[in-house]
């Protein structure tokens, strides 16, 4: 029985978000420069998006580059933005045969000029895709993210057009980049590295966690039927008991 015949199409998680790691020592073993790490992971993504798209995922989110990242050689940090335009035209005809629509948050316009009208164009272009939403983590970190949703909150404070008293948790989503997105189910990291590096904060507060050793550039489509298989065999509990959650789930 194949790996993707096991996963229950029921209980598949709407949003899984994934910390792409591991490309830099992938490229390292063979001996070869970090960037060819960089180009061999994008089939990696091919896969990784056709796959959630053909099961039903409703939306996919990569973490494709941190604030942080911007501390890198600027050589890397170059052929990464030159990379992410390549790949941005050259995957085009993939998200539209797969009806996938293109999506992004993060601090995007601050990208280099190039690289961000290339993600705008393809976003424009993929925009009535209607079976998933790839969403592209870009020049973004959680805590620019909730930092700028206090920022606006802030400012729409001042200009008397919100009350203190009404933001609550509810109001605090609709400031952030994923304002109109689930939160992910299923957050998985790659390259055996047991953190968060500033992804998603927020939206991950009950995340399922999954880590593989795998390195992204290996990842294929059994590594994503096995993370999803992972996922249905936990039980989520948001705070509440074993015995409360079993009569929910067999409803
Ligand atoms: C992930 O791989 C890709 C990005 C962060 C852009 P890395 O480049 O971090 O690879 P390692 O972790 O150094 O092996
Ligand atoms: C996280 O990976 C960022 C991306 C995958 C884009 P890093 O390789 O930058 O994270 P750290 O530095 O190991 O925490
Ligand atoms: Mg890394």
């Amino acid at each position: 029985m194949d790996l993707k015949d096991k996963i229950d199409p029921q209980r598949l998680p709407r949003h899984i978000a994934i910390i792409m790691d591991g490309n830099g020592r992938w490229a390292k073993s063979r001996g070869e420069m970090r960037v060819f790490g960089h180009q061999n992971g994008v089939e990696s993504v091919r896969q990784a998006a056709t796959t959630a798209a053909e099961l039903g995922v409703g939306f996919l989110t990569l973490y494709a580059f941190s604030t942080e990242n911007w501390k890198r050689p600027k050589c890397e940090v170059d052929a990464l933005m030159n990379l992410l335009v390549l790949t941005l035209n050259s995957e085009l005809g993939t998200l539209m045969e797969n009806n996938i629509r293109l999506r992004a948050i993060g601090n995007v316009d601050q990208l280099q000029p190039e690289c961000y009208s290339q993600l705008l164009d393809t976003m424009e272009k993929t925009r009535h895709n209607s079976r998933m939403d790839l969403i592209l983590a870009l020049n973004y970190s959680g805590r620019w993210e909730i930092a700028n949703a206090a920022q606006k909150l802030a400012e729409e404070v001042k200009n008397g057009k919100l009350d203190p008293e009404n933001i609550d948790q509810d109001l605090f989503n609709n400031y952030l980049e994923t304002k109109d997105i689930p939160d992910p189910e299923l957050l998985i990291r790659t390259s055996g590295e047991y953190r968060i590096s500033n992804f998603l904060l927020w939206q991950a507060a009950y995340s399922e966690l999954y880590f593989t050793p795998k390195l992204w550039p290996d990842f294929r489509r059994d590594d994503l039927y096995e993370a999803i298989l992972d996922f249905q065999n936990r039980e989520r509990r948001f705070g509440m008991t074993s015995e409360q959650i079993k009569p929910l789930i067999n409803k």
